[in-house]
């Protein structure tokens, strides 16, 4: 059964535009946890604009489940992610001028740099995955690194009209059974919303979905719990 995994960014997000004490990142990990969030996704940001190191400190303290570090590959955060350990490490290319991870990792480009980064992450513990495009070449760049997961990036999926979008679950359909074939965990996530999750969450061998925005987005009208109850519904539900 694929898990879901929720993203609390944007409960740091409404907290940090006011610099308030709330909403409580305790508070919504322990809802999201009892309403079936598999794990916890969390980015710390090099510009630190939702997700602080607190943020970070707290949920290792307190996750139940799994705690799930997105971070840029730097020094900076592998010494944060030695230091908290968490446990999936999922490497993500950062720009600071973008309003959300934009694509998946440049392997080809980095992969002297990603090795590096990989090596410096070796005292956190954490299960290291590359978010990347769906694509095949680049999947076997992940799998020389020698990671045991990858992350494919399903925002072109999520954006794209009716006719392309055919053509972007090909793509991640064959993505997840090379990356399967070659006994990677593979996960998936960006852009899910309501509406958009079923047809990933069908595909076999995705071990996990990551969704935040439309999540965190349903929770002003429903509430976390009932907003995550919903999406876990419909992911199960295949
Ligand atoms: N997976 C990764 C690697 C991400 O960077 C993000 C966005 O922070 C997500 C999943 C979740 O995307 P969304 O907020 O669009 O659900």
């Amino acid at each position: 059964m694929v898990k879901l995994g929720v993203n609390l960014d944007h409960v740091a997000t409404i907290r940090q535009q006011r610099y308030t004490p709330y909403p409580d990142m305790l508070k919504a990990i322990k809802i999201s946890e009892d309403s079936g969030a598999d794990s916890i996704t969390m980015h710390l940001r090099e510009d630190r604009r939702h997700i602080q190191f607190n943020d970070i400190k707290i949920a290792r303290e307190h996750i139940k489940t799994k705690l799930n570090l997105e971070m840029a590959p730097t020094l900076e955060m592998c010494e944060i992610a030695n230091q908290v350990k968490p446990d999936f490490v999922c490497i993500v290319p950062e720009k600071r001028q973008e309003l959300t991870t934009e694509g998946g990792l440049d392997v080809k480009k980095n992969f002297e740099s990603l090795k590096n980064i990989i090596h410096n992450l070796k005292d956190s513990g954490s299960l290291i995955s590359l978010f990347i495009e769906p694509d095949i070449q680049t999947i076997d760049l992940a799998k020389e690194l020698n990671v045991g997961a990858i992350e494919l990036h399903t925002g072109k999926y999520a954006e794209a009209n009716n006719l392309d979008k055919k053509k972007y679950i090909e793509q991640i359909i064959n993505s997840v059974n090379h990356a399967h074939n070659k006994s990677l965990i593979v996960n998936a996530g960006h852009g899910l919303d309501y509406t958009n999750v079923k047809e990933i969450a069908r595909i076999s061998n995705i071990n996990e979905l990551n969704i935040g925005h439309s999540i965190i987005a349903e929770s002003i009208f429903l509430g976390l719990a009932e907003a995550i109850n919903k999406m876990k519904n419909i992911i199960v539900s295949n």
